[in-house]
């Protein structure tokens, strides 16, 4: 059985002392629970320090939102694979729509970021989604399989199995619209599907999808009861303490 993850996107919210808040609160809590799911935070790049000493010899790893590509050289602004894992982090967003929709990120460079992050032992987060135009038009499985395609490009079936998907439909980021938990369990078994095409069931079967989009306490349980979603990518839910406990609870309960 696949372990479901949660992770906490906090996207570019917060300073140093609020995060810690965050990650205390959330320890206090944890600590006290026997945890049958992985918990990931992803903040700010400043804060990442910080929050893997908070981190350190808990159930909670660290992950950044993205990252470049390179190991190091002229790219202003930017920060490397080894900088990352200098620091302690874990995991790493990559492809986020937000920055592919603001900072020009693609198909290509999701797929060297994936292969970057293997090489450099983070774990990728790999997030696909389509518009709201794309789902009205009746696109959405067609958009999904070709992201897919693009980013996994020559990246072997071993860490492929090791990978997660995060399938984030555009249309329910931060807008408090989520996806039915049939709209969801359709794209997420199209990805799993597609996947068993591209490499096989052993590879299908072990690959992690996680569903992003006004997730929240609310709704967690009866998403992640689908049996092609293996956990979520939380947004503004996660930087609420009994929010992003709450999705915590209802993974472990799927997870047990
Ligand atoms: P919300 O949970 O705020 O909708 O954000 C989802 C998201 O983009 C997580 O990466």
């Amino acid at each position: 059985m696949r372990k479901p993850i949660i992770a906490g996107n906090w996207k570019m919210n917060g300073t140093i002392a609020s995060g810690s808040i965050l990650i205390e609160a959330f320890n206090s809590v944890l600590q006290d629970m026997e945890l049958s799911c992985d918990v990931v935070v992803c903040p700010p790049f400043t804060a990442i320090e910080r929050a893997v000493a908070l981190t350190r010899d808990t159930a909670i790893a660290v992950g950044a939102q993205t990252m470049d590509y390179h190991d190091a050289g002229a790219f202003t602004g930017e920060i490397s694979p080894l900088m990352l894992t200098e620091v302690g982090v874990n995991y790493v967003i990559i492809g986020h729509s937000e920055r592919r929709e603001y900072y020009g990120e693609t198909d290509e460079t999701v797929n060297a970021k994936i292969k970057s992050a293997f090489h450099h032992n983070l774990t990728p987060i790999v997030c696909v989604g389509e518009s709201l135009e794309q789902r009205e038009s009746g696109h959405t499985l067609d958009w999904i399989t070709s992201q897919l395609k693009g980013a996994l490009v020559d990246v072997p079936k071993e860490q492929v199995s090791q990978l997660i998907v995060a399938y984030e439909p555009i249309w329910a980021i931060g807008t408090g619209k989520t996806a039915t938990a049939d709209q969801a369990e359709e794209v997420c078994k199209e990805i799993r599907d597609y996947i068993r095409s591209l490499y096989d069931d052993e590879t299908a079967d072990a690959v992690r999808i996680q569903y992003g989009g006004s997730v929240k306490s609310e709704n967690a349980l009866e998403i992640l009861g689908e049996p092609n979603i293996d956990g979520a990518l939380v947004g503004g839910a996660s930087l609420v303490v009994d929010e992003f406990i709450d999705i915590i609870k209802a993974a472990n309960q799927i997870g047990a």
